[in-house]
């Protein structure tokens, strides 16, 4: 059978369901995987039932890829899926700040390791969606920048390791897009702040708000979800998959910055651009 088999995760909306949609219409089967599956799709698009975060739900998902096309292996695993739970850290419990890594993190690890041999089957490759926030950190997004950060760092060691079978690893690191995760966002937000004690509003609250303002005009200017797709096609078709692929204007304007600015400065334009400037920051 010569079916070119993609799995995408997170492909029940924003840009996973973009790319499952665009890497169909070319003739890929696409397993479309997500914890819920109730999205209509197009031809050549199977949902898939999936949690990253959980080895089993990841073995019973390959389970079904295999039994319906034996043999065939895996001609690319796109690792899409993805979480933010905004907040101070100072705010974030132990739970919220773990779920980043569980899904951004070590879902991608679980899946990658328990789809090795099907990519061996089908001489595949990864790709991996990142951010700029996992090469610039941002306040109150800590705990995803860290996340991205480290997905990056394994990204580069996947690539390293893979490279003697031949299975590229790429990255595709966008600045901000429009799609449902940051309205996702804005709602943990908005349920953090509910749990918030005496002193974490005192000293938050208002930061909170302000930088809610500013994320919500940054997010009219994000990237069309079909800017990154256009990308995640070229690391899925071109014989020399790039490393990485940074994308947008905002992202390449930000990776300029913060190689020639000391680190400091780099911080203050990033506290302006948050709208907190003129806060406790400059006292
Ligand atoms: N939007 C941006 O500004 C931006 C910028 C740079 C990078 N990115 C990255 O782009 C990727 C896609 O995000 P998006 O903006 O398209 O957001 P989105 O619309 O919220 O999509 C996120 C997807 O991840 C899935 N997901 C979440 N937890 C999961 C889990 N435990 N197991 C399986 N699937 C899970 C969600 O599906 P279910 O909830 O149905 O499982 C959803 O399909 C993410 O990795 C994100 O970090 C986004």
């Amino acid at each position: 059978m010569n079916e070119r088999i993609v799995l995408i995760t997170g492909a029940s909306s924003g840009v996973g369901r973009d790319a499952a949609e665009s890497i169909a219409a070319r003739g890929y089967t696409v397993y479309a995987a997500s914890r819920n599956t109730s999205a209509a799709y197009g031809e050549r698009i199977r949902p898939l039932k999936m949690d990253v975060t959980s080895p089993d739900s990841i073995r019973s998902a390959l389970d079904v890829v295999d039994s319906e096309f034996p043999g065939c292996g895996l001609y690319a695993l796109i690792h899409n899926a993805g979480t933010v739970v905004p907040g101070p850290l100072e705010c974030l419990d132990e739970n919220l700040f773990s779920r980043h890594f569980q899904v951004n993190v070590m879902g991608v690890h679980s899946l990658t390791r328990a789809a090795l041999r099907m990519l061996r089957k089908g001489n595949g490759r990864i790709i991996m969606i990142g951010s700029i926030n996992g090469r610039i950190a941002k306040p109150y997004i800590g705990a995803y920048s860290a996340s991205k950060f480290a997905l990056r760092a394994m990204a580069d060691a996947w690539r390293m390791e893979l490279e003697q079978w031949n299975i590229h690893v790429s990255m595709i690191e966008p600045g901000s897009i429009k799609t449902p995760l940051w309205g996702k966002a804005r709602i943990e937000m908005q349920g953090l702040i509910e749990t918030l004690d005496d002193a974490g509003r005192e000293n938050y609250l208002s930061s909170i708000e302000t930088v809610m303002k500013a994320a919500e005009k940054r997010e009219g200017r994000g990237l069309p979800a079909a800017r990154v797709v256009k990308s995640v096609i070229r690391a899925l078709e071109s014989d020399r998959p790039k490393a990485s692929y940074l994308i947008g204007a905002s992202a390449v304007i930000q990776t300029c910055l913060a190689s020639v600015l000391p680190r400091s400065l780099l911080n203050r334009l990033i506290i302006s651009q948050f709208g907190l400037s003129g806060k406790r920051y400059d006292s």
